[in-house]
């Protein structure tokens, strides 16, 4: 079983070329999955992708965790922290794709687990949440399964290839956490 086999990491700037690999694979697999187009990553150098993966595991709060089996990445996870007192109580997943060919095993599952249990640790963070364009069946079926809830929906959120696509918010609360930031 494959997910016995997986590791869990957070990723930084050595691992540039292998995340600027799998995020392409994703955008083009998946564009409608997704709010950045494939032609913006494709873009981006491997340099300026090592700086933002060096800035994100530099910063306290926010992170990219990669999946590997063996040596290769299958797959990936963003999380950042809001900014400021007011936003600081919650954070964004952006970014969830386990590769095609071991979707399905339940990878995903111990993935976005992993980063709300990373999460759940940062002083002070109550909320996360997250985006899912209508349709996508199977990511809202996993976040559901997690205890994420609807509270909306964002109509036309994005464009792709001239057609508009709908984005359901969702929420999971994790409990107060401190709440230092409260007055
Ligand atoms: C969404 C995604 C990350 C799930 O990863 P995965 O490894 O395939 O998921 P898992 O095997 O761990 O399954 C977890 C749950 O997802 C749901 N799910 C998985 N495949 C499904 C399918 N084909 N149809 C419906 N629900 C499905 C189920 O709730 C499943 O739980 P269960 O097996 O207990 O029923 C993966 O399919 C993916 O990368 N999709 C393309 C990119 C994408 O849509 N990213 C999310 C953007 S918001």
């Amino acid at each position: 079983m494959n997910a016995i086999n997986a590791i869990i990491r957070p990723l930084t700037d050595t691992d540039a070329e292998i995340y600027h690999e799998l995020r392409l694979r994703a955008l083009k697999e998946h564009p409608a999955a997704f709010a950045q187009p494939y032609e913006s990553q494709a873009a981006t150098t491997l340099d300026e992708v090592a700086i933002r993966l060096l800035e994100t595991s530099e910063s306290p709060h926010d992170f990219i965790l990669g999946m590997f089996l063996g040596e290769a990445l299958i797959g990936m996870v963003g999380f950042r922290r809001g900014r400021g007192d007011r936003l600081q109580h919650k954070g964004t997943i952006w970014g969830m794709y386990v590769a095609a060919e071991v979707q399905g095993q339940g990878l995903g599952r111990i993935l976005i687990r992993e980063a709300i249990s990373r999460a759940s640790d940062i002083f002070g963070l109550e909320q996360i949440d997250l985006g899912v364009i209508s349709g996508n069946d199977q990511a809202r079926n996993l976040y559901i399964s997690l205890g994420f809830e609807s509270y909306g929906l964002e109509k036309r959120a994005i464009v792709v290839d001239g057609n508009y696509h709908d984005d359901e918010l969702m929420q999971l609360f994790l409990g107060r956490r401190g709440g230092a930031h409260r007055t």
